[in-house]
């Protein structure tokens, strides 16, 4: 079809103005990436009260030493969106000084070769005698060290309502027959009996306890760690699918999508009884000014009492302009310092990336968490946890927690679903 004059003209302008805009566009974003040289750019995925709270302690530290800090948050507990976020970022050019990683993502992240090289400051700080070498084995990739761990963690932690388990007699129990009794006891006086948010991430992180609990750590090494077939469709795995069955059936029908510190806040105010949840949950009891064995129980998921099924928050280190390593260095070493990591780690729920730290400041969770990691790590039942990322690189990962969570939401049978598991991890290993 022919066009007009004016309709040419239109297009005309209309293209010019494209152009300009575009040009201012590209300005914008060439300034924009002109960074203060005393800045750090920080993605992660702390913005719950408690996580936000231990996130301060590391932005005042910085800030007392004259670095300034850009927040870049990205919600959703274990990390999955963070991930999202900063793959998008690097493409664009515009890679974070510092970002929180788990396990794997930084084995791949570093493969990929845009890491910065913090060698310098580790030797002189002598970070290869004083970090776990069960964490070394993340932060550190073809002989460089790529990342700073500020903590560990560990996922096998039931977390209680004192008031609730006083009113019935429960203490904490040892066994899952146990843990199932004082869930009914739990129900039948009128409480949820576990707060419970349903997104795959935390299906998953009940998942680790379960494979633990129901065959010790010959099984968990061999489902989650070395992939083998034979122990994920097993009836062992079946187990593990009944149990999970039996805590579906203990969580209230509000459950779908709720966010974990929602979960935990159910048992800080009363209205459950547990969570199963990792110890970054004891960081929320701690903002609400709740206090261990006054307020609130951690024990152990029965059947795990003796592991340690943990993961290390680190902050990876990418590589960016030669003017902002100093910074980025500054910040490396900040978080190493023993100091600085029991100061966090107190507010986190979590204990010290270093095995030199006093546990004075700790509370009793803290402490007794901090002695049994020194026992795990002795005794070889130190393991990573699937749920986030210290078990198998992300794509299996994923492939698992679909299949954990379609049978959390579904009537699947327990061999359907450890069938699919053992499909699924067949697939995502090709
Ligand atoms: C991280 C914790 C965090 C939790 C919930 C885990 O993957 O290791 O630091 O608090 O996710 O957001």
């Amino acid at each position: 079809m022919k066009k007009t004059l004016s309709q040419k003209s239109l297009l005309m302008t209309l293209s010019v103005l494209i152009s300009i805009s575009l040009l201012i566009l590209t300005l914008l974003g060439a300034c924009s990436k002109q960074k203060d040289v005393n800045q750090v750019g920080v993605l992660h995925w702390w913005t719950s009260g408690g996580e936000a709270a231990a996130l301060n302690v590391l932005k005042e530290d910085l800030e007392g030493k004259g670095v300034a800090w850009e927040d870049i948050a990205v919600a959703g507990g274990g990390g999955e969106q963070a991930m999202t976020a900063l793959r998008a970022r690097v493409a664009a050019g515009d890679s974070p000084t510092a970002v929180q990683m788990l396990g794997f993502d930084i084995v791949e992240w570093a493969q990929e070769g845009v890491l910065a090289d913090l060698n310098t400051v580790a030797n002189e700080n002598n970070w290869d005698t004083v970090i776990p070498l069960a964490l070394q084995k993340f932060a550190k990739y073809d002989g460089k060290w790529i990342s700073a761990p500020v903590n560990v963690h560990s996922v096998n932690w039931v977390w209680g309502n004192k008031a609730i388990f006083d009113e019935l007699g429960l203490s904490p129990p040892q066994t899952w027959d146990e843990f199932i009794a004082a869930a009914k006891k739990i129900k039948k006086a009128g409480y949820i009996p576990i707060a419970h948010g349903g997104q795959a991430w935390q299906e998953a992180t009940v998942f680790d306890s379960l494979v633990y609990s129901v065959g010790g750590i010959d099984f968990y090494t061999r489902a989650m760690i070395d992939l083998d077939p034979a122990a994920i469709n097993s009836k062992e795995m079946q187990t593990v699918f009944n149990r999970l069955r039996d805590i579906r059936d203990l969580v209230d029908p509000n459950f779908p999508g709720r966010d974990w510190n929602l979960a935990t806040a159910m048992v800080i105010e009363g209205k459950a009884g547990m969570q199963i949840m990792g110890d970054w949950a004891k960081g929320e009891f701690i903002k609400a000014n709740q206090v261990p064995d006054e307020d609130f129980l951690c024990f152990r998921f029965p059947g795990t009492q003796e592991a340690v099924i943990f993961n290390s928050d680190q902050f990876v280190m990418f590589e960016i302009e030669a003017n902002r390593r100093n910074a980025q260095n500054l910040m490396a070493v900040s978080i190493m310092d023993p100091v600085f990591q029991s100061a966090f780690n107190v507010v986190k729920g979590s204990v010290p990336a270093r095995v030199d730290v006093p546990d004075d400041d700790f509370d009793d969770c803290g402490k007794k968490a901090m002695a049994q990691l020194t026992a795990a790590n002795n005794n070889n039942t130190m393991v990573g946890s699937f749920a986030h990322g210290h078990a198998s690189p992300a794509a299996v990962k994923n492939a698992m927690y679909d299949v954990i969570t379609q049978f959390f939401n579904s009537d699947q049978s327990s061999q359907a679903a450890a069938q699919a598991l053992t499909d699924a991890v067949g697939l995502a290993v090709q």
